[in-house]
């Protein structure tokens, strides 16, 4: 089988690193597994000798929003993970709110802004508007994206232009989303054959609070607390929080759900990963040894059931 990596997103190394730890993990179970960077040479391949599975660990286009997985289908190879057009629901963070919102799960109040919109409406009058309707702090993020990129909290509306140039700089649209202060948490889900089960929660505590890139992959910098240091009550909303989200977007296999817990327990979802970071910080393979179990033999599961 083939671990697919690398690819040319703005994560390629991140995804290198989860690549590897995948591989590690399958080879650790027994399985014959092979990294291959996900270029223009996979094409070929996938027709000459196609693999009896492939595990997608690419982060960013064409492995998390859904473009990779049509190619896959379209060679007839299984692969670990969501379908084409449900990870294009999750990977577009708008599209995903708006899906949340109507099957009834909390997300924090949005307006999404193109950069064409941006550039011709005026930017000033616009901006304002949406302090007016969301207030501050704002989180501005790339419409799609992952690892931190492009993302910034914005406490004055002075910031604000800059902040929407840093997120156009990674994706043509931009989310502008009310800043919930709480407490910053991940649920994985992973379905082992008797439908998606929550693992346990992971709390993110960055130095300054600010969950970077470099707060993502430095050793050292970030603390992680699993399970969250939460009420067991929290910990199991979490956990029903993430599966409906996880079942809401129609997601398979796998994901990391981003949560936050406000001050009273009350719980809004950020986002839906269905590429969950694989690295030595990453949060999923945190929360599977937490779970008690080892992360080849939860791998070898999913590869197991993809081509089953
Ligand atoms: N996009 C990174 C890899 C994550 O969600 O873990
Ligand atoms: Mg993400």
């Amino acid at each position: 089988m083939l671990v697919l990596a690398g690819g040319l997103s703005y994560e390629r190394d991140v995804s290198l690193r989860s690549g590897r730890r995948v591989l590690d993990a399958l080879l650790g179970a027994g399985f014959e597994a092979e990294l291959r960077d996900a270029d223009v040479t996979l094409l070929p391949t996938l027709t000459a000798d196609p693999p009896d599975a492939a595990f997608i660990a690419l982060h960013g286009s064409p492995g998390e929003d859904g473009s990779l997985q049509s190619v896959l289908d379209l060679a007839g190879v299984p692969y670990v993970g969501s379908t084409p057009h449900a990870a294009r629901l999750a990977w577009d963070k708008p599209t995903a709110k708006t899906i949340l919102r109507e099957a009834g799960i909390p997300t924090p109040d949005w307006v999404t802004l193109p950069q064409t919109t941006f550039s011709e409406l005026g930017a000033q009058s616009l901006l304002d508007h949406v302090v007016r309707r969301l207030g501050l702090p704002l989180m501005i993020k790339p419409a799609h994206g992952g690892s931190g990129l492009g993302v910034q909290r914005v406490t004055s509306a002075d910031a604000l232009p800059a902040a929407m140039v840093g997120a156009f700089a990674y994706a043509p649209t931009a989310l502008m989303e009310r800043f919930v202060p709480g407490i910053d948490v991940a649920v994985s889900v992973v379905d082992l054959g008797d439908g998606p089960q929550a693992l346990p929660a992971v709390e993110i505590v960055p130095p300054d609070g600010n969950y970077d890139f470099a707060a993502r992959y430095t050793a050292g910098i970030t603390t992680w607390h699993c399970p969250a240091r939460l009420p067991e009550k929290v910990l199991d909303e979490a956990a029903r929080i993430a599966v409906a989200t996880h079942t809401a977007l129609g997601l398979r296999d796998l994901s990391r759900i981003d949560l936050i817990v406000g001050p009273d327990g009350d719980i809004q979802v950020l986002e839906a990963n269905v590429a969950p970071g694989m690295t030595e910080t990453s949060l999923l393979p945190m929360a599977v040894e937490a779970a008690g179990r080892k992360l080849g033999a939860v791998l070898e599961r999913l590869v197991s059931a993809a081509t089953a």
